[in-house]
């Protein structure tokens, strides 16, 4: 297969945060990876180191861990995520094995799963490079370029070893292509692979996780909302093109592309961010979860044990989905979550017509593996047109671009929606 050349490769543009998976498979040559997830992350790029066993003998864990962008996987077993193979192949834009050794390539051509490297490779539908590296003898054998030849045939990209000397002293065919070059290969596929940038020139606000509203200086009231979900939309939305604005509860590392975040603690301050942005939004996706009430009034001091137990008065907080609704911009498309545990679509139907928003995308937080903490979520995305779109458990990254989607086809061709329909603010009641 033919690969670019580097004249040919041009970094993807900056929001663009591209996923790639770096596998590294047992092999002396394993030490080149640490560059090449140095040049990759240099790139802009978001990377996923992936280590079999073996590797983990050649180089340390915690270089990736601290190189790439997210800590290194090793493991089917070891993972909170239940389906991280799944997860790790369905997300990536591409994966890179680098080295691949001559079991690697053995066990992909033969489609046999055995770690969470193969799984990953078996459950992608991205391009996968291999780079191979091995002794002259093995890279020769038949078998290997056997197996080499079933995964060109498949489309698999081979980044072919170089000559030079090898682990043993001796030179010869085998030793694993510079880092700077299998980069090149990576860049130059993913500019043929594009992600669509269709959310280009569209102000997409995101709210994530729970608001906390507070008893007493340490005291307060809040849910289990983690934040993921709602980071997820972001990282999504900004791969897509859109500038985006985050409105979060929680710290989590800012996601790639993001343009700004805007850090708030309670439902009222929630509410004042995510109106304010909304006036100049496309797109507002409520992933938060606000509190729904509040304690009517703030100990200044730390009440205390020997007082008794307090008596919580509490008051409706603003329902700042349902303001979103009434103050809706011409053309603004309008998510909300819900969070149910029983009667779950019709409750979630119900919210989508009091709340008057476009899409509901309801979870079923009693499910498991699904809803608040989980790396992973099950929705079902309901549109105030009648459309019902299934989305089965998968990640949180998976569910935010089905989400998209069903935003993309909502929003009104070209610029941005014109003026709102009420610019008044409404006050507390
Ligand atoms: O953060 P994670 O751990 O990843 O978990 C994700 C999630 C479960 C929090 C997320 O998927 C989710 O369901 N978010 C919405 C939670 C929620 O508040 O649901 P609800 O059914 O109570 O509210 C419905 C909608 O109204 C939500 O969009 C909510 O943001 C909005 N709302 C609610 C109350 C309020 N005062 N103002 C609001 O805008």
């Amino acid at each position: 297969m033919e690969e670019p050349t580097a004249s040919s490769v041009v970094p993807p543009p900056p929001g663009a945060a591209r996923r790639v998976v770096l596998g590294v498979t047992g092999g002396i040559a394993a030490y080149k990876a640490v560059e090449l997830c140095r040049r990759l992350v240099d790139a802009g790029l978001h990377v996923v180191p992936v280590l079999t066993e073996d590797a983990t003998r050649f180089v340390g864990e915690v270089t990736f861990s601290a190189l790439a962008s997210e800590p290194v996987r090793r493991s089917l077993w070891h993972e909170p995520d239940p389906i991280p193979h799944t997860r790790l192949g369905q997300t990536a834009d591409l994966v890179v094995v680098a080295p691949a050794t001559a079991r690697f390539l053995g066990t992909y051509a033969a489609g046999i799963s055995d770690g969470l490297l193969t799984a990953t490779v078996l459950a992608t539908r991205a391009p996968v490079v291999v780079c191979p590296a091995m002794h002259t003898e093995m890279w020769e054998h038949p078998a290997v370029q056997d197996n080499l030849a079933v995964l060109r045939r498949r489309g698999v990209h081979v980044v072919e070893p170089a000559e030079g000397r090898l682990a043993g002293g001796d030179r010869g065919a085998g030793r694993l292509a510079e880092p700077a070059v299998i980069a090149e290969v990576v860049l130059g596929l993913l500019q043929r692979h594009p992600t669509p940038q269709d959310l280009t020139g569209r102000r997409v606000v995101v709210s994530a996780g729970g608001t906390r509203e507070p008893i007493d200086p340490v005291r307060f009231i809040t849910n289990r909302s983690s934040g993921k979900q709602g980071y997820a939309l972001a990282e999504a939305a900004a791969a897509r093109g859109a500038s985006v604005v985050l409105v979060t509860t929680v710290q989590r590392p800012v996601p790639p592309g993001v343009h700004e975040v805007v850090a708030v603690d309670t439902a009222a301050a929630m509410e004042a961010a995510v109106l304010g942005q909304a006036a100049t939004a496309d797109v507002v996706v409520m992933a938060a979860a606000v509190a729904d009430f509040r304690p009517v009034q703030v100990a200044p001091r730390k009440l205390s044990k020997s007082d008794g137990p307090p008596q919580l008065v509490l008051e409706p907080t603003v329902d700042i989905l349902a303001e979103l609704g009434r103050r809706r911009r011409r053309g603004q498309v309008l998510v909300g979550f819900a969070a149910e545990t029983h009667q779950v679509e019709t409750r979630a139907a119900a919210k989508l017509r009091s709340k008057g928003v476009d899409l509901m995308v309801v979870n079923d937080v009693s499910a498991p593996a699904a809803g608040f903490e989980h790396d992973t979520n099950a929705v079902v995305v309901l549109g105030a047109d009648g459309s019902r779109r299934e989305v089965p458990l998968t990640s949180k990254r998976q569910v935010a671009d089905a989400v998209l989607d069903s935003v993309v086809d909502r929003l009104p061709a070209g610029a941005a929606g014109g003026p709102a329909r009420d610019q008044q603010p409404r006050s507390r009641s």
